[in-house]
């Protein structure tokens, strides 16, 4: 599979799970135009709304050491099923990565990609403020 090592680094990362409350641990990894890889993970607060998803941890990260293109991001969990990104974590990608492969993996390791434009098809975006 093309993405492998993506997935497979998202996949660590779940290991740095902080998720007391929901016992959901989640891992994503996204692709700089550069080849790099950046990871994240899910890190909860006790103040539920403070908690930050695995892929917007991976994305601010990678932006915050200066990188603006991205090819893809990985976002796997101890599921059985697919955990597709949350209507926040499509916004912020479609923000700072635009059009993205976004690879889904499960616990079993079944690997399935789509684009972002599928995933959030008709956004508020930098175009619908301009007037
Ligand atoms: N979570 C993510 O990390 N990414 C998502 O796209 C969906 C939800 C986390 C947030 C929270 O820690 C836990 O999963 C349960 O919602």
């Amino acid at each position: 599979m093309k993405y492998h090592n993506l997935v497979k680094a998202a996949r660590k990362a779940i290991k740095f799970s902080y998720s007391p409350y929901s016992r959901f641990r989640v891992g994503a990894a996204v692709l700089t135009a550069s080849g790099k890889i950046y990871t994240g993970c899910n890190i909860e607060n006790s103040s539920f709304s403070l908690t930050i998803c695995a892929e917007r941890t991976a994305l601010f990260k990678a932006v915050s050491e200066r990188h603006r293109k991205f090819r893809a991001i990985a976002i796997v969990s101890d599921n059985k099923e697919f955990t597709p990104p949350c209507g926040a974590c499509r916004q912020v990608m479609l923000e700072l990565a635009g059009d993205i492969d976004v690879i889904l993996s499960n616990a079993n390791g079944n690997t399935k990609i789509v684009k972002l434009n599928t995933l959030l098809p008709i956004p508020f975006d930098a175009k619908t403020l301009k007037h």
